[in-house]
């Protein structure tokens, strides 16, 4: 936990030193996982990589989905580079023990799950010869799909359902080797689908045939969702939106959530770093 709190208690530093106050002391920390910062904070920031030049009508909804797949878009961007070194530090792991299926999952809504899944399932897929496949588990308000620009006929819940195939409905994304899973249609019944039998079958079936499985959630805290898919795989990364989650909801997750599976962190929208690479805000 110590880098958890320790990369949370930094981007607090910063946020209060702007703001001329002292920071809060660190919480109490138990173990070592995995901290990747990722992706600037400042919507300036955002303008200037995503778009300034362009005139105001044309940054629509396109442009609000631009931002979100940076890897594939920009894959030469100082955020890109925060996804291949994510990317390189799980593959480290996976030299040590078994992580084929991945969890991207945050403790409440909007803080960047869907982003830093879709973007570290691009880097992934930019490995040679790895085979990588997304799949949207938020059967609530999905947006992998989006995301991307894909128009999906069908989707997870009807493979789950009996009424699709995996095979018809898996799509691939153009320009990356990356096969998605998407969201068609939303069933009344997310959580009990996440957790059947059907849903274990598909995650077997599809780990015979992928390198790295990538799995979008809701938030973990008020839903089951997140924990019934995370339960099924072989680690999952939290999503810390910095200046906006707390440490209290950080460690409520980590209560609800498996504690062996929880491999670290990505802290979205850090300003650390970024004076380094002649970002400023
Ligand atoms: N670091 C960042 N800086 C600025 N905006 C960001 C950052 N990361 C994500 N966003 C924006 O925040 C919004 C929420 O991101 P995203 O959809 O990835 O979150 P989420 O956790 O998947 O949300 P939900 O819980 O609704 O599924 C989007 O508009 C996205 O473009
Ligand atoms: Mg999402």
């Amino acid at each position: 936990m110590a880098k958890v709190y320790e990369a949370m208690r930094r981007a607090e530093e910063e946020r209060k030193r702007r703001a001329g106050s002292e920071p809060s002391p660190v919480a109490p920390v138990e173990w070592e996982p995995v901290v990747q910062t990722v992706t600037p904070s400042k919507s300036s920031l955002w303008k200037r990589m995503f778009g300034r030049s362009r005139p105001r009508a044309q940054r629509d909804a396109a442009n609000e989905i631009n931002k979100r797949r940076i890897a594939l878009l920009q894959p030469d961007s100082y955020v890109a580079e925060q996804y291949r070194s994510l990317r390189g530090r799980l593959d480290a792991i996976a030299a040590q023990r078994p992580l084929r299926t991945l969890v991207v999952t945050s403790p409440m809504p909007g803080e960047g799950k869907t982003t830093a899944a879709v973007n570290l399932a691009c880097v992934s897929s930019l490995s040679v010869g790895r085979k990588v496949l997304l799949i949207d588990c938020d059967l609530r308000r999905p947006q992998v799909h989006k995301t991307l620009g894909l128009r999906p006929e069908t989707g997870l819940a009807e493979v789950l359902m009996d009424r699709a195939t995996l095979d018809d409905s898996i799509v691939s994304v153009e320009g990356v080797n990356l096969d998605v899973l998407p969201v068609r249609s939303l069933p009344g019944n997310p959580s009990e689908l996440l957790g059947s039998e059907k849903m274990q079958t598909l995650i077997e079936d599809a780990s015979g045939r992928y390198d790295r499985i990538v799995f979008d959630t809701p938030a973990a805290l008020g839903l089951p969702d997140a924990k019934v898919v995370c339960d099924l795989c072989d680690g999952l990364i939290l999503v810390v939106r910095a200046d906006v989650t707390s440490q209290h909801d950080v460690q409520a997750t980590l209560e609800t959530l498996d504690r062996r599976r929880v491999l670290g962190m990505i802290l979205n929208g850090t300003p650390a770093d970024q004076g380094r690479y002649g970002y400023s805000s």
